[in-house]
């Protein structure tokens, strides 16, 4: 790839998502528009509150009155994946006290091994690249580095061995790229991630390693089965989608504003704060 290349330019690029939800777009636009606070209907069809002002979102998340575990419903129409995303086990749908236990389980060892995985994750990122550029445009970006990259970065942490990542892959290929999977495949797909994962704790409870999940194992004096299992799960599945729309519309937002793009190769040193940038800037 050379350094002028822009994807936009590129004859196949797809200029139709220009302005479209997943960087602002008129939808978001209208509901902002619409005051702080307004009434949404749900996938569902049920109705909801949906406040987009800073301060009443800050009220409501620190005020008790207000449950996340007694929101939660069975996902209709689930597939496994989602359902775990429903389960009341999972720490997203819990409350203080529970929450607050459960959460520093997960995390207290999460930055240190984040620091430990930086190294080999640099160089993924690298080889992920020049396998691009050693192939020239038109690359699809998502498959083949904004989604591997977050599967690799969370096997790293979990201790998946490398010759299992292929699970990983499957399971987030089917997940957030095949759009013409069936329901079978992805029902699939997850129970042979699930079943790893679970094999995986039983390892790690037998014979503790350097990871996350012996860090869990370790920290939990009584941890049901199903806690951890449902967890890990939600990590690793709370750990693509976002990661890999960061990287795809950071990149597309770049392009977008070639100024912006211009300045950061120059001045690398500004990625940071490039970073933080996208992050306030893309609706997940
Ligand atoms: C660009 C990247 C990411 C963004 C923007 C993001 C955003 C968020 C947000 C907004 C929440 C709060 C959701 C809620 O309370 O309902 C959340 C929770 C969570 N995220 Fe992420 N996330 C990102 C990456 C990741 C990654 C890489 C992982 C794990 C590998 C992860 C794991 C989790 C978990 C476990 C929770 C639940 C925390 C709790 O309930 O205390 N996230 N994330």
């Amino acid at each position: 790839m050379t350094t002028d290349f822009n994807p936009l330019d590129h004859p196949e690029a797809d200029h139709s998502a220009a302005g479209g939800p997943a960087v602002g777009g008129p939808e978001a636009e209208r509901r902002e528009a619409g005051g702080p606070v307004s009434r949404v209907r749900l996938a569902d069809g049920r109705t909801a509150w949906l406040l987009t002002g800073h301060a009443d979102v800050v009220r409501v998340l620190n005020d008790p009155r207000f449950s996340r575990a007694a929101a939660v419903l069975p996902a209709p129409r689930a597939t496994p994946d989602v359902a775990i995303r429903s389960s009341p086990d999972a720490l997203i749908n819990m409350d203080p006290p529970r929450h607050t236990a459960v959460r520093r389980l997960i995390t207290a060892g999460l930055p240190r091994r984040v620091r430990a995985i930086r190294p080999r994750l640099a160089r993924t990122a690298t080889r992920l690249l020049a396998g691009i550029a050693a192939d020239g445009p038109p690359a699809d970006f998502v498959a083949r580095y904004a989604l591997p990259l977050p599967t690799i970065a969370i096997c790293d942490l979990l201790g998946v061995p490398e010759e299992d990542h292929h699970l990983f892959h499957a399971w987030a290929r089917v997940r957030y790229l095949d759009a013409e999977h069936t329901a079978e495949q992805a029902t699939e797909a997850f129970d042979r991630l699930r079943d790893h994962l679970s094999a995986i704790i039983a390892r790690r409870r037998a014979e503790p390693a350097e990871d996350l999940v012996s860090d869990i194992v370790r920290a939990s004096e009584q941890p049901s089965e199903g806690e951890l299992l449902t967890n890990l799960l939600a990590f690793v599945i709370a750990g693509h989608n976002n990661s890999a729309t960061l990287l795809a519309t950071g990149l597309l937002t770049l392009c977008r504003h070639p100024a912006q793009l211009g300045l950061l190769r120059r001045r690398p040193e500004l990625l940071p704060g490039a970073v933080e940038e996208t992050l306030r800037h893309t609706r997940f």
